[in-house]
């Protein structure tokens, strides 16, 4: 049983480290096109969802204590992330494509400002579940 948690812990956390590194970077960097990580990085957001559903059930299950308590403010940040991503950056990002050259710098602003709100939401998903462990 062992190895089924091994790989459930490291799946989860080196798609939660490229989730928030990418969001991150997006973020101090509005140059890079951020369409061509959107998709990855909603597909990193179902493997952390899954993988941190699957480590709820294996060391948490129906317990609720400080650490849950958390782990639980990390887990809403990262749904209100994953919305913000959703609804500013992937769903502005498929109107580029018939944009004009006046309406683009605009999308591009709400997509930049996205991944700003998202990036400092998984900041704090981030040190919650680094730290859930010590309360
Ligand atoms: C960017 C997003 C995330 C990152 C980088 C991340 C990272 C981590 C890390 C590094 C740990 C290990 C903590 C330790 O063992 O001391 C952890 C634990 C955990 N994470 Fe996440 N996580 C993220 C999102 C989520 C989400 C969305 C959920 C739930 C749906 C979740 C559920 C859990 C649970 C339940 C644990 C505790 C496992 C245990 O008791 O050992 N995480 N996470």
């Amino acid at each position: 049983m062992q190895y089924v948690y091994i790989i459930t812990i490291g799946l989860h956390v080196m798609a939660g480290v490229f989730w928030a590194g990418t969001t991150i970077t997006l973020a101090r960097d509005p140059e890079i096109r951020a369409e061509r990580f959107i998709g990855p990085q909603m597909g990193a957001a179902g493997m952390v969802f899954l993988t941190g559903a699957l480590l709820w059930y294996f060391f948490h299950g129906a317990y609720f204590g400080s650490m849950e308590m958390v782990l639980a403010l990390g887990i809403v940040a990262a749904f209100a992330a994953a919305g913000v991503l959703g609804t500013m950056v992937r769903r502005t990002s498929t109107q580029l494509a018939g944009a004009d050259a006046a309406t683009e710098p605009a999308l591009r602003a709400k997509m930049a400002q996205g991944e700003r709100i998202a990036a400092w939401l998984l900041v704090l998903t981030v040190l919650c579940m680094a730290t859930a462990r010590m309360f």
